[in-house]
């Protein structure tokens, strides 16, 4: 997600200030970085496509500065790119800008701009906001200040910017919808859409409400209201722990990721869902789009939790696309000869996007023709680099080594892939293909949903967090929820807990059962439910505790199960974004309980870069 950053002050050190920030920033995900300065009286701006480390090695060379703006973006108008990276400086040199949020009436504004002779170098809304404002200040001889106030009537969306212009005497900042904060420093004033990058640089800092303007310059704040008037401030103290800003105040960053996932979703699905037409848009694979329609087969590799979405994948792929899916774990691929081709397409979904098992198996595949497509988190990673064709899935820096957003975000990408092959290959029509957006553009707020009762799910968590065998059962989507319910009861609490196919259970898995080892059974309402009551009912028999996560009342399940979990209802294609949530609660309750470090499991690695 984009991030702000700014500074000016008596020290020259902005751009160094500005830089460190973005680092601080990184956390939130990105794909280009850039900054903007004054020098003799020229604004210069310094951008690169992909990690912050790009742009501070393309910066080394800038002289001390005292004033400068910073950015990280994430793209939504426009791809990312250089080009499309902020700052932007407006077409007469008046002026530079970093903005997050969205401009909606960007388009309108835009031809208007034309008409008076503006050219665009990017493909960006907030190109225009910046044109827009030069235009009013020139037009109307305005003040920056006085510019950014009028030009902002007009504009309809969300922002948060930072403004400045050659004479560099100020950082002009407005807000909607979009935070901002300024921090007042001993000697400076440094902005940032969020606290972070403002921690251990100033002890006080106010949050701009929505319409308001901050004008800052070196020795003075000032902030006015939509009317022009000069409001004052009441500055807060801000916490000196960096961790603790980050954390947001949840105990975990565990339970920080768990509950920003309607955000990660939406940003998952932001765009992509909002396409013109009936069409889901994945730009990043639009190009190989031929090849992948002809696809004889799609093989899936990956490991541990997104080994799971893999299998979600499969599930969704073939029912969807009826194009035969292989999913395997990427260590096991690589040395078991498999047989690809030049018509074969291999996904590697990971969140890192630097495993090396995976990255040696896409690696492999793609050195015998394959077409390798990564659905990846981290942008720039040496998996985005080396797959031809790609879906980020936008879910920020996770830094809970059990992954949760990261997972729901790599489901959230192989389902609009899924979809996306199935309209395009005619197995679903338009009325299906909107049926499924509409759906998924709710799935956030049904995840906020399940959020706000976490406290329910955490009492059912309390009572069975001293047994030290589980079973996770569900069929068809359902199993591999199950085996990710699983696996985050044991990678968080070290408690033994094994995912089955429920249907599978009676073969072997069902001689662990008795009162000492309870069932969670992942069985929304959909064709396998009738069937999965029975296997609950198996385990009743043998006394077997039970607790269920489904998406209705259900009067003969509440009186079999132990405890049931009802989630909002969807589309069945879409139930493992819902049924995921509450296991994830009750892995990180369990885990508490036993006192655990949620964060840092012992013997795992957030980033496995070892064969
Ligand atoms: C490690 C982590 C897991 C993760 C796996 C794959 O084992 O502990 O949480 O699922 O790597 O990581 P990737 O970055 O490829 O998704």
């Amino acid at each position: 997600m984009c991030g702000i950053v700014g500074y000016i002050g008596r020290e020259k050190k902005a751009e160094k200030v500005v830089i460190e920030g973005l680092y601080r920033l990184e956390y939130r995900g990105y794909d280009s970085a850039g900054l903007a300065y004054v020098e003799d009286n020229k604004i210069k701006v310094v951008r690169a496509k992909g990690a912050v480390s790009g742009l501070d090695k393309k910066s080394s060379n800038i002289q001390p500065q005292d004033l400068a703006i910073g950015h990280t973006r994430w793209a939504t108008h426009g791809k990312p790119s250089e080009e499309n990276a902020h700052p932007h400086e407006s077409f007469k040199g008046e002026l530079a800008i970093v903005h997050n949020g969205i401009i909606e009436n960007y388009k309108h504004l835009k031809e208007l701009l034309m008409d008076e002779g503006y050219i665009f170098n990017s493909e960006t809304d907030t190109e225009v906001l910046a044109n827009w404002i030069e235009h009013t200040k020139l037009k109307r001889d305005l003040n920056l200040v006085d510019a950014v106030h009028e030009a902002l009537k007009f504009v309809h969306g969300a922002y948060a910017i930072c403004v400045v212009e050659p004479s560099a005497e100020m950082i002009v900042c407005a807000k909607k919808s979009s935070p901002l904060a300024v921090g007042i420093g001993d000697d400076s004033f440094i902005i940032g859409s969020d606290a972070t990058p403002i921690i251990g640089r100033a002890k006080e800092v106010i949050y701009l409400e929505d319409n308001q303007i901050a004008i800052v310059t070196r020795d003075k704040l000032q902030v006015k209201d939509i009317d022009n008037r000069d409001t004052g401030f009441f500055p807060e103290k801000l916490l000196l722990d960096l961790q603790a800003v980050e954390k947001k105040g949840f105990e975990s960053f565990m339970m920080k990721e768990i509950h920003e996932q309607p955000e990660t979703i939406a940003d998952c699905l932001r765009g992509r869902l909002a396409a013109a037409g009936p069409e889901i848009a994945l730009g990043g694979i639009e190009d190989v789009m031929p090849r992948l329609l002809r696809a004889k087969k799609i093989t899936i590799v990956s490991c541990g939790t997104s080994w799971h979405s893999a299998l979600i994948g499969k599930y969704l792929i073939e029912s969807l696309t009826r194009i035969p899916v292989e999913v395997d774990y990427a260590s096991e691929y690589r040395y078991r000869k498999p047989i690809i081709s030049n018509d074969d397409v291999v996904v590697g979904i990971t969140q890192s996007g630097e495993t090396a098992d995976t990255k040696a198996a896409l690696e492999m595949a793609k050195g015998k023709g394959a077409l390798i497509l990564g659905v990846v988190n981290v942008v720039g990673s040496s998996i985005a680099r080396l797959s031809n064709a790609g879906i980020y899935t936008h879910s920020g820096t996770e830094i809970g080594v059990a992954s949760t957003k990261a997972f729901t975000g790599q489901v959230a990408a192989i389902t609009m892939l899924a979809i996306k092959l199935s309209h395009r290959l005619g197995h679903i029509d338009d009325e299906k293909l909107m049926d499924l957006k509409d759906a998924l553009a709710i799935i956030p707020d049904q995840v906020q949903e399940i959020l706000d009762d976490s406290a329910a799910i955490e009492s059912v968590a309390s009572i069975y967090a001293n047994y030290d065998d589980f079973l996770y059962l569900g069929r068809g989507i359902n199993f591999p929820v199950a085996l990710e319910g699983a696996l985050k009861l044991k990678e968080i609490s070290y408690i033994h807990a094994e995912g089955y196919p429920a249907g599978e259970m009676k073969h072997g898995p069902i001689a662990l059962i008795d009162e000492s080892c309870p069932s969670v059974f992942v069985m929304p309402h959909d064709d396998s439910y009738e069937k999965t009551v029975s296997n609950l009912q198996e385990i009743r028999a043998r006394s077997g505790k039970v607790i269920a996560v489904t998406d209705k009342e259900d009067k003969n399940l509440t009186e079999a199960a132990d405890a049931v979990i009802i989630i909002p209802k969807t589309e069945p294609e879409l139930t493992p974004l819902l049924t995921t949530i509450p296991l994830q609660i009750f892995s990180h309750k369990i885990a508490r309980i036993r006192n655990k470090d949620v964060d840092k499991p012992r013997n795992l690695a957030k980033s496995v870069t070892v064969e």
